[in-house]
């Protein structure tokens, strides 16, 4: 197969990824869920390595959801501290010419992470690759409630017009602003959901579930869930 041409010939412009089964990837080994993270995150970095391979234009990864502060305080710590370390190697990636971006709230969470994401984003600011973004302390209604009070906020200061406001100004307030909407949303682990992520850009987004745990997670995989979207008719509402 060509895969080269792969991503190109379907016209992807954005694919959507949910890095989930991590804690029952740790449990099947006898290991510590931290553990599954730590391998989970080896994941991300050889599966972002084949989207760049595939030629694909932009990738969203959800690494934390703002559900995910429910988890104990223990494993949400870990996480933060596996960001902080992710943001250091991501800062080395400038070579690879990704443009990173992070969507989601940032105030809540630790000011070290916060730091280096801007720092990471601030280092790949001028560079013409594939879009790479990180849905961290991400929440899709926690971005539509966003954007209506930053709407409001205008409107009230008659600096918008509500006339003005369609679905392309909308959009221009979410996290994802000047992003293609999401062509298809990957889900290892077995869960069929989309657990608040991307509920607006994933609107008309073709779903691939994988059983798959996501540190098992393989190129081929990520081909395999390409492939099914070929196989998909897109009818956006016509016949
Ligand atoms: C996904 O793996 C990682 C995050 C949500 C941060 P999980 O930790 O949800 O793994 P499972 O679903 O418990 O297996
Ligand atoms: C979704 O996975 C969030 C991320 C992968 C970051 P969860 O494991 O948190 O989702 P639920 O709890 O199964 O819906
Ligand atoms: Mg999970």
């Amino acid at each position: 197969m060509d895969t080269e041409n792969l991503v190109h010939s379907l016209g992807i412009r954005h694919i959507g990824i949910i890095m989930d089964g991590n804690g029952r990837w740790a449990k099947k080994h006898g290991l510590p869920r931290k553990m599954g993270h730590s391998k989970g995150a080896d994941t991300f970095r050889n599966c972002l390595n084949s989207c760049i391979k595939l030629g694909v234009p932009c990738v969203t990864f959800y690494a934390f959801s703002t559900e995910n502060w429910s988890r104990p305080k223990e494993e949400v710590d870990s996480l933060m501290r596996l960001f902080c370390t992710f943001m250091d190697e991501m800062m080395k990636l400038q070579s690879k010419n990704i443009r990173l971006r992070f969507l989601g709230d940032r105030k809540a969470l630790p000011d070290d992470v916060r730091k280096k994401m801007a720092e990471a984003e601030e280092m790949t600011v001028n560079n013409t690759g594939m879009w790479c973004c990180i849905a961290l302390n991400y929440g899709g209604r926690e971005e539509i409630l966003n954007a209506a009070r930053k709407i409001s906020e205008l409107y009230h200061s008659g600096k918008l017009d509500l006339q003005s406001l369609d679905e392309e100004r909308f959009s221009s307030f979410l996290y994802t602003d000047g992003l293609p909407y999401v062509d298809l949303v990957i889900r290892p682990s077995g869960e069929k959901r989309l657990s608040n992520f991307l509920i607006w850009q994933a609107a008309y987004a073709e779903f691939v579930f994988m059983d798959v745990l996501w540190p098992d997670f393989s190129e081929n995989d990520l081909i395999d869930a390409i492939v099914e979207y070929g196989k998909r008719d897109r009818r956006f509402g016509g016949v």
